[in-house]
């Protein structure tokens, strides 16, 4: 709900447990009045009045009070270079040439729904009383932009999200910096968690506590990256999982962002969520505008758990879309590990056969089918069926697939391009670059110019022709390598700073030409493992390749981390053929997840066929437990090195299944694990030896697991009906 108190002056945005309030103060600048539990009343402004004590800030000469300061109020959406010294979020250079940019309030719209952000991708509504908007239009009277600030207040889930659009007045001007939220806390005692990673070890949770001055996350790669994940939380420091005031941000946009804290002397924290200013920029002509990415805010005095659950809850509900976002998704299995790129139509009819033998649904082949590829040095761009590899082309493979009863996928890596390729020789100014410099090179292979709609119709038309001949039913779609001397040969040299953003809405309106044309299909994000796992490629592929690391001990911490917002449906994870825990641990790590398999299932002995097809029926009997069940961390691999729990509990807490794993043995190490989650005043069935418990002895006293899994990669699962 979202009301205006007049008198006041002051918006207040009500979900079911938090409230946001913006105040309209002197001169009508906004202030971030708060941001925490729900609250009936909206009088704040003593709260967020705070006189000056820093050197030398300064005041608007119409202030009522020669103490107060922009430098130090908490500022709504603060803009650069105006008596602001702290970070901001808004910097327009304007056409006398400095970067001066103060936008004061003019008028505001509160409606029921929420508008369309496309071509950016964004949180939608399945009805539109599900929420509601505010609109708040600003200008800076100077340069006659107006800003317009968008809340979107959900009812039902304790989440916002955010976006703000920038339209030109009747000169040109051009956005130096554009952040989609900012939140200024009356406090510092925060600890700020991140996910920080890289190739094969990706979205590690990390803590640190909040210092005076700028830190923060960024990415220069054009993309999300493996490095750091476009989310962020605050927690107080004695925060736990189920304690404790969290608060998430996490952004839907897949190309370079930052998300930064600053502490100032006065102990307050702003916290800035948008696109990376680093080589960014964005040229507007008269009565053009500029539309930012959407941010998502949940917050809840719950603990980290809940925050991570109310994230899960609106992704999918309201970010994933499509016919796989309620539908059962296939079980498949994937050529990669098994076969790399040696492959012929033979071998994969046999690893259909086999797979089909034991429950599996569709077979995928990966990398290595089109142009001459037999190994990554060549043909990314041409997307043509390698006849001497699969004798019969595709139609061949797939119907001898089909006739067993599989499914059958393809990959594609839509926007790369390999220097050995027809489409190189033929384009060879189609790849990302700039003037007189050669341009870098990553796994023998350069980026295509997808801010380029000649570029996007080529690769349409080509992955078009291939994919509606045949009955493909899922594409993994990979991106491996990220962009440098980023340019594009269209792009006039005033528009350069454009190009990494232009690049992203290039990715997504090819993505979103694909999915319309073929809905029916399952598409699967994939980035060298999970290098672009954001929140604006699940607007197009409802699951993520995790890591192309299949070890469950390190899926662990991997899996930890990815679950901070983003939920177990989305979460590519298969059992592979990597030996450091026997098969059972591996299933029980996949199972978190979509679940699958990456071997060779040829190989397989008679002992670990009857394990897949026990691990095929579980993953069955627990489909929606997992996808649209709440997901409980009670062993963190960030805290414990030694083991790991996780579990999943429905939402009417009848049913639940939590999975324990000894990462390394403790010699003589008692392990009760204390569940959570669960009804205190239930009564549950442990499934696995008959035994009743009520809800609040397991989460109290806890189960005891000592001699149950005692060495190194052993795992249990517990399965609790209530009674
Ligand atoms: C990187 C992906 O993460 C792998 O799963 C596989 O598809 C390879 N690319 C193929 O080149």
């Amino acid at each position: 709900m979202i009301t205006y108190n007049e008198k006041l002056r002051v918006f207040k945005l009500d979900t079911k447990n938090s409230s946001y309030v913006i105040g309209v103060f002197e001169q009508n600048y906004l202030l971030n009045l708060y941001y925490g539990a729900k609250i009936p009343d909206a009088n704040l402004w003593k709260n967020a009045m705070r006189i000056k004590s820093a050197s030398f800030s300064p005041s608007n000469p119409h202030f009522p009070h020669e103490n107060y300061s922009v430098d130090v109020l908490p500022m709504e959406y603060p803009c650069n270079g105006s008596g602001d010294f702290r970070i901001s979020a808004l910097a327009i250079k304007n056409s006398d040439g400095n970067t001066v940019t103060d936008i004061r309030y003019i008028s505001h719209k509160i409606y029921k729904g929420k508008p369309s952000l496309a071509p950016l991708p964004y949180i939608y509504l399945n009805n539109y009383d599900e929420a509601d908007t505010l609109e708040i239009l600003t200008e800076d009277k100077v340069t006659g932009v107006k800003v317009t600030l968008f809340y979107t207040v959900f009812n039902e889930i304790d989440a916002i999200t955010k976006s703000v659009n920038v339209k030109c007045g009747e000169n040109a001007v051009d956005i130096e910096r554009i952040f989609s939220s900012c939140i200024d806390f009356p406090a510092m005692d925060f600890d700020f968690i991140t996910l920080y990673g890289r190739h094969a070890k990706e979205r590690c949770r990390e803590q640190r506590k909040l210092a005076h001055g700028i830190q923060g996350i960024a990415s220069k790669r054009g993309v999300s990256g493996h490095s750091q994940n476009p989310f962020a939380a605050l927690v107080r420091h004695d925060g736990t999982e189920e304690h404790g005031d969290a608060y998430g941000i996490n952004l839907i946009y897949s190309g370079n962002f930052e998300i930064s804290a600053e502490c100032d002397y006065s102990g307050t924290t702003r916290l800035i969520a948008g696109i990376n200013p680093t080589d960014f920029g964005w040229r507007l002509e008269s009565g053009e505008s500029f539309q930012s990415p959407e941010a998502v805010l949940v917050y809840t005095d719950k603990g980290i758990g809940e925050m991570s659950r109310i994230f899960h809850r609106l992704y999918t509900h309201n970010l994933i879309r499509g016919k796989y976002k309620y539908e059962k998704r296939p079980l498949l299995i994937n050529s990669w590990e098994a076969a790399y790129f040696n492959f012929d139509t033979d071998k994969l009819v046999s690893f259909a056969k086999e797979a089909k033998s034991l429950g599996i649904d569709m077979l995928v082949m990966d990398d290595g089918w089109f142009g001459k590829r037999n190994d990554d040095t060549n043909s990314l761009g041409d997307w043509f069926v390698n006849e001497e590899k699969l004798k019969g082309g595709i139609g061949e493979l797939v119907e001898r697939v089909n006739s067993i009863g599989m499914k059958f996928g393809i990959w594609y890596e839509p926007e790369m391009i390999s220097p050995d390729s027809e489409l190189f020789r033929a384009h060879p100014d189609w790849l990302v670059h700039v003037p007189n410099r050669e341009p870098s090179i990553a796994r023998n292979q350069y980026v295509l110019d997808v801010s380029r709609a000649d570029v996007r119709d080529n690769i349409f038309n080509q992955m078009y022709d291939v994919i509606s001949k045949h009955n493909i039913e899922y594409v993994k779609w990979d991106f491996n390598r990220n962009i440098s001397e980023a340019g594009s040969a269209l792009l006039p040299k005033e528009r350069s700073k454009e190009f990494f953003h232009r690049f992203i809405l290039g990715t997504y309106d090819l993505m979103d030409r694909l999915t319309k044309a073929f809905p029916d299909i399952l598409f699967e994000n994939c980035s060298g493992g999970g290098g672009r796992f954001d929140a604006g490629m699940l607007c197009y592929s409802p699951q993520i390749w995790t890591s192309d690391n299949t070890d469950p001990i390190e899926r662990l911490s991997i899996q930890f981390g990815t679950s901070m917002c983003y939920p177990a449906s989305t979460m590519g994870a298969h059992v592979s053929a990597c030996g450091r825990t026997g098969f059972g641990t591996r299933g029980n790590v996949a199972l978190w997840g979509t679940f699958g398999y990456e071997l060779d299932p040829t190989k397989l002995t008679e002992d670990e066929k009857i394990a897949v097809r026990e691990q095929i029926s579980e993953y069955h009997k627990y489909y929606d437990l997992i996808h649209y069940g709440g997901l409980y961390r009670l062993i963190d691999p960030y805290f414990d090195s030694f083991r790991c729990a996780w579990g999943f509990v429905s939402s009417d807490k009848s049913e639940a299944l939590f999975t324990a794993v000894i990462m390394r043995r403790i010699e003589s190490g008692l392990f009760i694990l204390k569940l959570a989650g669960l009804d205190k005043d239930k009564f549950y069935k442990n499934e696995s030896d008959g035994e009743i418990y009520s809800g609040a002895l397991l989460m109290n006293s806890g189960v005891n697991l000592t001699n149950i899994i005692r060495n190194d990669g052993d795992s249990v699962k517990l399965h609790f009906t209530a009674v």
